[in-house]
């Protein structure tokens, strides 16, 4: 470590796209001589990456600070300086708010604009201390000011693709923090993936806030679709596995379902959020499709690829919900059928967004008693799957070393943890595992021994 290398603390909060933000902003600032520490105490500056989402993120937040203050105190009686910047969607919601409330924030930024981010540095650490505010939605588009390098710490990774949303759900703060609906350009996506892979990435997650709204323009002019942007990744070289999320049941259009069923680096499991299964509730939501329609496609992605693990988000307790809207919730569930584990969430009123002024709000109590017979009901599908596992072989790919020594742990298809005993060197590979076992959540098997006939011959040296 040279001596003016400093150090950087990333808090991250909320979803992956935070996680893929964080990554890209200690990618900004490595250049500058930022390098990232996994400790808070004597960082020269931390940045916490909210999310805005759900729970009470703004109270978060101000209960961090409150406990960086005694560091940064400490840092500056030993004449130093720990810059504290506030980032992320609450930074985009409340940025004025922060920079008055909390004093000792130097700077505050949105999501947009962290390409801008070794500027606001230099204005931050001038002596008189200037205080920084960029919430804009900046009409550059950042994707393109980002540096080209790419850190990858893993055979798995994500790769923003999209971002922003144009839906306006009305429970929904994203459409105001993450601005307008942007696509980045198919060339720079696949640019991207091959670094990756070149770097030692296996299985990409494709992210968007609408992934599959993506509309990139090709160098042809033409608009490409998450079907085709799919298909030209699958013909990069090394890249075996692709996902991608979040998706939303309207943009699903028949060139991606065709592509589950034709791509085989297009992995089994599709998180397709519905938030509930009563009309009346879809509609107050503004989701703009009924129970019928997302049982219509539900159907077409089963045609294409039968063994698809589906995933959801619920959304229980939305102002104006009676006994029988959860019903209606329920039987969805039982119908569609999630094998892979849905998130269910008590609703939560968003200042700004539409639901938060309607008055016909749920209890506590109420909401209580629906998340957990929710739960109750998508746990169980889930823990069905995953013990209908055992006797199957199924290809797993190995991530990392597992807990217990000489353990491996990998993701089956389904995205399901897979532990197996093995040598290190299995971790990148994909090897066809025989499960024998479930606890939890996670798998155990082994792999298929080397010698069976229908084994390939790299897989056998690999086992060897
Ligand atoms: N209250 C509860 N859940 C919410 N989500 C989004 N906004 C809210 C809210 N105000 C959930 C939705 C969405 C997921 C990312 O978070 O289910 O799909
Ligand atoms: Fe929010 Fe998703 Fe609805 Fe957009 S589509 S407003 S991100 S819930």
């Amino acid at each position: 470590m040279t001596s003016n290398t400093k150090k950087l603390f990333i808090k991250t909060y909320g979803c992956q796209m935070n996680v893929y933000d964080s990554q890209r902003m200690a990618d900004v600032l490595a250049p500058i001589g930022y390098e990232v520490s996994q400790d808070m105490d004597d960082a020269d500056m931390v940045i916490l990456n909210t999310c805005h989402i759900r729970e009470k993120a703004a109270e978060k937040v101000y209960s961090e600070l409150g406990r960086i203050r005694p560091l940064q105190d400490r840092k500056a009686e030993g004449g130093g300086r720990m810059l504290v910047a506030v980032a992320g969607c609450v930074a985009q919601a409340e940025g004025e708010e922060i920079m008055a409330r909390a004093p000792q924030v130097d700077m505050v930024f949105g999501p947009q604009t962290y390409h801008r981010l070794p500027e606001m540095i230099a204005q931050a650490s001038r002596a008189a201390g200037e205080k920084v505010l960029d919430t804009d939605f900046p009409v550059e588009d950042k994707f393109d000011f980002l540096p080209e390098e790419t850190k990858v710490d893993g055979v798995t990774g994500f790769l923003t693709i999209q971002e922003g949303c144009d839906k306006f759900c009305t429970f929904c703060v994203v459409p105001y923090t993450r601005g307008a609906e942007a696509s980045r350009s198919p060339q720079s996506i696949i640019d991207e993936a091959r670094r990756m892979v070149a770097a030692g990435l296996r299985e990409v997650t494709l992210l968007g806030q609408n992934v599959n709204a993506y509309h990139g323009e090709g160098a042809d002019g033409k608009e490409w679709g998450l079907g085709r942007l799919v298909r030209a990744l699958a013909d990069v070289d090394g890249l075996e596995r692709i996902r991608y999320t979040t998706s939303h049941p309207r943009d699903m259009d028949d060139d991606l379902i065709r592509a589950h069923g034709e791509v085989p680096q297009l992995m089994p499991y599709l998180h397709l959020p519905v938030q509930s299964g009563s009309d009346r509730m879809l509609e107050a939501m503004n989701r703009k499709h009924t129970a019928d329609d997302y049982f219509r496609l539900v159907d077409k992605l089963r045609e294409a690829r039968p063994d698809l693990a589906l995933s959801s988000d619920f959304i229980v307790g939305f102002p104006g919900e009676t006994d029988q809207d959860f019903a209606d919730t329920i039987k969805l569930v039982q119908k569609v059928g999630y094998d892979a584990g849905a998130f269910s969430f008590k609703y939560s009123a968003r200042p700004g967004t539409p639901a938060a002024a309607v008055e016909d709000q749920l209890s506590e109590a109420v909401k209580d008693e629906r998340l957990k017979g929710l739960q109750q009901l998508l746990e169980a599908q889930q823990a069905a799957f995953n013990q209908s596992m055992p006797g199957k072989t199924i290809p797993v790919l190995f991530e990392k070393k597992g807990r217990m020594p000489g353990q491996l742990v990998g993701r089956s298809p389904y995205l399901q943890p897979v532990h197996i005993d093995g040598p290190d060197r299995l971790i990148g590979s994909i090897i066809e595992c025989r499960i024998t076992e479930t606890k939890g959540h996670s798998l155990f098997g082994e792999p298929v021994m080397a010698g069976s006939e229908d084994e390939p011959l790299e897989r056998k040296r690999a086992l060897a």
